[in-house]
């Protein structure tokens, strides 16, 4: 394998806590223990297609760990692998622009990629390593929904902030004596929703593992007051199912790795729920991208620091076409493809999700202390 001398960090999908604490890691790691030089392609894929980058020292990451969002900005379009070019008479074509990307690579002398995102971003980071270009994955979003890693960073952030909404959401529940119903992200998984439910003393979690029956939950808040708890906390995951139906999908965003945008079925339950109760107001709030935004917490932060550290000590022995993951308190590699599959059997992107276990520990304990799923 060719000397690595310089690398090019992209920072793909959307955004979360932790980003930079990465960008950190990598970047003080690649010059301090490697002398290698370091650019961040601006707005992950459309930055290495447009060639648009900044170089990044030891100056440009000070002082960035605890901040939110990307210094690199991010985009969740620009799937080079099937890219949408503009033809002659104005209709849009998908196209495979990877080409593109690796000849801005040779251009400029970057020899090695480390690729930070989730499941689509990291399906490309895949199809690069295909393309003889050295790649390490590192594992991020909020949704906790990849495979083969423990947890991926941005998650405890955005869980700290449902939980500390709910703590608020209670109190003017408790005082209008209220149903309220609120709406997190997590994509087809329920791993926000629950973790962040469970913390915020939610009575009723619904996520998309365990479709619901609108009347069960009904019989929670009719139980809660018979027991003289004249309010109550519904958590909905932004990919809850009732029983025998699907998703409620807000948008479809043809260029993105991942075309499916959920949200909505928060509104829909509370104009359901208001139908059924008489006796309280149901009311809605959706706690949407304030999940993804913020200071970062000090597990993000770690997390993310010692992810970008280690990717860049794998790349440099040797490793490529791997993703670091967290294995209990360690961080270890596996294949791209056991994270994302080998996109060789029909599949154009995505290999597997991590579920939620419907009959797992943590369900489990959240039934045995009352919380109902609305199965
Ligand atoms: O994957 C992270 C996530 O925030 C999901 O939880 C959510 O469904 C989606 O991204 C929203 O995407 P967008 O930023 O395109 O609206």
């Amino acid at each position: 394998m060719k000397t690595i001398k310089k690398i090019g960090i992209i920072t793909g999908g959307g955004d979360c806590s932790g980003l930079n604490a990465v960008i950190n890691g990598i970047t003080k790691t690649a010059i301090n223990t490697y002398g290698l030089d370091v650019i961040g392609y601006r707005r992950g894929y459309f930055g290495l297609y447009h060639n648009d980058f900044q170089v990044l020292d030891l100056k440009a990451v000070s002082g960035i760990m605890h901040e939110g969002g990307t210094i690199l900005k991010a985009s969740n379009k620009d799937n080079l692998f099937n890219y949408p070019v503009k033809q002659d008479k104005g209709e849009t074509v998908y196209k495979d622009m990877s080409d593109v990307a690796v000849a801005n690579m040779k251009k400029e002398g970057v020899d090695a990629l480390i690729v930070v995102g989730g499941d689509g971003t990291l399906t490309s980071a895949r199809d690069f390593h295909r393309k003889n270009i050295p790649v390490i994955g590192v594992p991020k979003t909020i949704d906790n929904d990849l495979p083969a890693t423990d947890v991926t960073f941005g998650y405890n952030t955005s869980l700290e902030t449902i939980t500390d909404a709910l703590d608020k959401i209670h109190t003017t529940a408790y005082s209008h004596d209220r149903v309220m119903v609120v709406e997190v992200m997590g994509r087809n998984t329920g791993w926000l929703a629950l973790e962040g439910g469970i913390a915020g003393s939610a009575d009723v979690i619904l996520i998309p593992e365990i479709p619901y029956d609108i009347n069960k939950i009904v019989d929670k808040i009719k139980e809660r007051d018979r027991m003289g708890k004249s309010f109550a906390i519904i958590v909905v995951s932004e990919g809850a199912k009732p029983v025998g139906g699907e998703a409620h999908v807000r948008e479809i965003i043809e260029d993105s790795a991942d075309t499916v945008r959920l949200g909505g079925i928060g509104d829909i339950i509370t104009r359901q729920l208001s139908t059924l109760i008489d006796n309280h107001e149901v009311r809605y709030s959706n706690l949407a991208y304030i999940q993804r935004g913020g200071i970062a917490s000090q597990f993000d932060r770690m997390i993310g620091l010692r992810f970008g550290v280690e990717a860049v000590h794998l790349l440099m022995n040797g490793g490529t076409g791997q993703m670091v993951r967290c294995r209990g308190r360690e961080i270890e590699h596996v294949p791209l493809i056991d994270v994302v599959g080998d996109g060789l059997t029909g599949e154009t992107s995505h290999g597997g999700k991590k579920y939620v276990d419907p009959k797992g520990q943590m369900v489990r304990s959240a039934k045995s202390i009352g919380i109902s799923f609305g199965d």
